[in-house]
């Protein structure tokens, strides 16, 4: 019997791939275009019976290289690469839904897509009801044999919950035949969490963040089987959004993706250990990782991930000790976005969740007092000391304001 390879091996190593020279790395092919050998060839590659390139909204060989690849790590039949991670959820929506839908989303997301979804997809006549996840007795209840799409993040972002995708997908398929169940997988990526292999129709995430991992690339990838990929392709894609990645930014993508598994195990290592000094230390209000024995979804994670990524997200006990906390960090940068070697920080309230108002941040579960951390790969020591000086000063300076 043919022996496995190992996944890291793969992610590293594409050799086995022919390319044309018998390039190492992915050639980057800039073409707008392709050149037809006649108009009968011309007519056969817009009719399909000829698959090669038409033009590069449509494929590329070096963008091509990388939906192989994040296909092969989601576990899919086919990927779509896009130019953002919402170049990728606004086209898969925007193919499946229409006016009229019933569309049941969780309560806490991205900003973005909470954007999309609570004040956009209303104009255009969706239905898009939102609950707590947690909760599938109620979402059992709330799903209709109408319902065209059950949407959540695999871990949310800001809040860090973890729902049980299996039972979603299976509850969904059940009284919904026709509903699709679509994931986004920003936060635990392709390599702790595989949706698809839990039941979900289709994966949705920015690549912008682990699978890239350099703050260097917007990206985004929908991943699923063959049919709906072609039209995610055909119609979100192509018609509807044209969020198209260049080759140039797939090349940097496939060149990221060679260090994701080493990266994965610095940021999870990494967010375990910050996790623990913060759990154990009393100037920090609440923590959340689902790491932690203390994290309500704790055992979905386990059951779930295959490591519980590089994501922190906690509380202090003002919104002037979290503004203070923030302004005197030195080591770790107060920026938006995660998923980077460098660690990222920031304010949900004011920064990535700003378009909520305070009543849709209550509802979807956090407040001005929540700070989000994306833990980076240096070392672990060096970022507890600087969370824990800038706590200090943070506390001191707002007794000394009172
Ligand atoms: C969970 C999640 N999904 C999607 C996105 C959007 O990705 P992008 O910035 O690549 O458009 C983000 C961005 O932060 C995110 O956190």
């Amino acid at each position: 019997m043919k022996r496995m390879r190992n996944r890291q091996t793969e992610l590293v190593n594409d050799s086995g791939r022919k390319r044309p020279f018998g390039t190492l790395t992915t050639p980057i092919c800039p073409t707008v275009t392709y050149v037809f050998d006649s108009t009968e060839q011309g007519r056969k590659r817009h009719t399909g019976e000829d698959a090669g390139f038409i033009y590069t909204r449509l494929g590329n060989p070096t963008t091509n290289e990388l939906e192989e690849k994040i296909a092969r790590m989601e576990g899919g039949e086919a990927a779509v690469a896009f130019s953002s991670g919402m170049g990728a959820i606004c086209s898969t929506i925007l193919t499946f839904i229409k006016a009229g839908d019933h569309l049941l989303a969780d309560k806490a997301m991205y900003g973005g897509t909470f954007d999309l979804l609570h004040h956009k997809l209303g104009e255009f006549g969706v239905e898009v009801e939102v609950l707590d996840f947690r909760d599938l007795k109620a979402l059992e209840a709330a799903i209709r044999p109408e319902t065209a799409m059950v949407y959540c993040e695999t871990i949310t972002n800001p809040t860090m919950k973890v729902v049980d995708i299996e039972a979603i997908a299976a509850m969904t398929h059940e009284k919904a035949p026709k509903a699709l169940v679509v994931i986004d997988n920003t936060f635990a990526t392709p390599l702790l969490y595989h949706p698809l292999k839990d039941g979900a129709d289709i994966v949705v995430e920015s690549g912008t963040k682990y699978i890239n991992g350099h703050s260097d690339v917007l990206a985004g990838f929908a991943v699923t089987d063959k049919e709906k990929a072609w039209l995610i392709k055909d119609h979100g894609l192509k018609f509807i959004t044209g969020a198209v990645m260049s080759p140039q930014d797939a090349y940097l993508v496939i060149r990221g993706i060679k260090t994701m598994p080493v990266r994965m195990r610095e940021h999870c290592a990494n967010a375990m250990a910050v996790a623990q000094f913060m759990e154990g230390s009393s100037l920090f209000e609440k923590v959340y990782y689902p790491g932690l024995a203390s994290h309500p979804d704790h055992e979905v994670a386990k059951k779930e991930l295959s490591g519980f990524g590089g994501m922190i997200a906690f509380e202090m006990c003002s919104y002037d000790v979290a503004r203070n906390l923030l302004d005197n960090l030195q080591v770790i940068n107060l920026a938006v976005s995660l998923g980077d070697v460098e660690s990222l920080i920031e304010h949900p309230a004011s920064m990535t969740h700003s378009t909520l108002t305070n009543e849709e941040m209550i509802a979807a579960g956090f407040n001005e007092r929540l700070i989000r951390l994306s833990v980076g790969i240096e070392s672990a020591e060096d970022l507890i000391a600087d969370l824990e000086q800038a706590a200090r000063k943070a506390h001191e300076t707002v007794k000394q304001e009172r």
